[in-house]
């Protein structure tokens, strides 16, 4: 006993303890829905990405305590069947898969992901097609879409989607036109029947908790992960990462209305550099009449052919496309996955912290004494 008194174990000032537990307990009950609906303790996922998503980086992220997303990509069925097999290996928590909806195997991915108790699919890059959807639910897994406006997520709603993610144009990879700060504004309030989770330019917890307190069930990121220790990518890919700033992750560029890019955002190099030149090359060809419209637009679809890969696995990070988010400017280190979870955690509960008791749930009687009073409201001439 004496001893004990002597040597008092260091302790936080006494005041911030409860108010700690308060906001720890606040940001449990926000993320309830997405921790319950992804069997995590936290609910952020770890969004695919073409060939950094493997076992690896899906197990970290579920070990962690968050949930990792296998990117299938182009993989043909045998492969997807091992690589889940290998994350099963690494891991006994749950992890999702993600399919590309243009994969020209889908129905027979879906069985792979069946087969091996998935638990959570995504199908992506489209509006899920009846059948893979149908399959999904009929096989017992949750099925996960990604909904670019209102409409299309009333719709997926309706027709059974388990979740929606709506990812912003800040995101790295194939984006969409819109903002996440736009899309949550249109989407979040309107739905309510299953959980949404939100993606793009995400870095910090204090932007997870705003989502969060909109509505949101959860949170994807992508970016941050890519430059984890436990991440495969080559070290240039991720010295890159941390060298960029937000504004070095653009959009691809279109030249000509008439052949469509599919915009991808990452890091400007000379190889987006390089894709200029070469879509005017192939557009002066066009109009001399040595290339069709279809060879032509074939053409500028292939530039892009295995450079993800070539990025990621080779290291080449000059001619390769270096897919990533605006949010890469707030990578600026090599983190463990776990690091970074509970980073993005104690960001979104010392938020919580800083306001005091204000996050304390209140009657709504008492709203009427907020700072906005009527008084001062008219006083202000509102
Ligand atoms: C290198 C890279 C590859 C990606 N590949 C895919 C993919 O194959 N399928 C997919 O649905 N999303 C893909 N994404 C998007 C991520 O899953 C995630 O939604 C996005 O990274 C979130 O935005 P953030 O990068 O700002 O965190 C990719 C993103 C990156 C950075």
């Amino acid at each position: 006993m004496t001893l004990m008194l002597n040597n008092p174990q260091p302790r936080e000032a006494p005041a911030a303890e409860p108010q700690k537990l308060n906001a720890a307990a606040r940001f449990e009950a926000l993320q309830a829905r997405g921790t319950e609906f992804l069997g995590t303790e936290l609910a952020i996922l770890g969004g695919a990405m073409s060939w950094v998503s493997e076992r690896h980086l899906v197990a970290a992220i579920s070990n962690a305590g968050g949930f990792g997303v296998i990117a299938c990509g182009a993989m043909p069925p045998a492969l997807l069947e091992a690589e889940i097999a290998a994350t099963q290996a690494l891991t006994d928590k749950p992890f999702g898969v993600n399919l590309i909806t243009m994969h020209p195997q889908l129905d027979d991915l879906v069985q792979v992901c069946l087969r091996a108790k998935v638990s959570h699919i995504v199908l992506a890059g489209g509006i899920p097609p009846g059948p893979a959807l149908r399959a999904v639910k009929d096989g017992g897994a949750k099925l996960i879409a990604f909904a670019p406006a209102l409409v299309m997520a009333q719709r997926l709603v309706k027709t059974g989607a388990d979740a929606l993610i709506i990812e912003g144009s800040e995101a790295g990879g194939h984006i969409g036109p819109v903002s996440l700060n736009v899309l949550a504004q249109e989407i979040l309030p309107h739905i309510r029947e299953i959980p949404v989770f939100v993606a793009g330019g995400l870095g910090r917890g204090e932007a997870i908790l705003s989502y969060l307190e909109m509505g949101a069930s959860g949170a994807q990121l992508g970016t941050r992960f890519a430059a984890s220790a436990e991440s495969i990518a080559h070290p240039n890919f991720k010295n890159a990462f941390i060298k960029a700033r937000a504004r070095d992750a653009v959009a691809s560029i279109q030249l000509d209305e008439n052949f469509p890019v599919i915009p991808v955002r990452g890091l400007a190099n000379p190889g987006t550099r390089n894709f200029l030149v070469y879509q005017k090359e192939i557009l002066a060809k066009f109009q001399a009449g040595e290339l069709d419209k279809t060879e032509a637009q074939l053409a500028i679809e292939h530039f892009w052919a295995g450079a993800l890969r070539r990025a990621v696995i080779e290291g080449d990070v000059e001619g390769g496309s270096v897919m990533a988010g605006q949010s890469v400017g707030m990578v600026t280190a090599i983190q463990p996955v776990a690091e970074i979870l509970q980073e993005l955690k104690a960001q979104a509960i010392a938020a919580l912290m800083a306001r005091g008791n204000q996050f304390v749930d209140r009657p709504a009687s008492s709203l009427s004494a907020s700072p906005l009073s009527a008084g001062t409201a008219r006083a202000q001439g509102f």
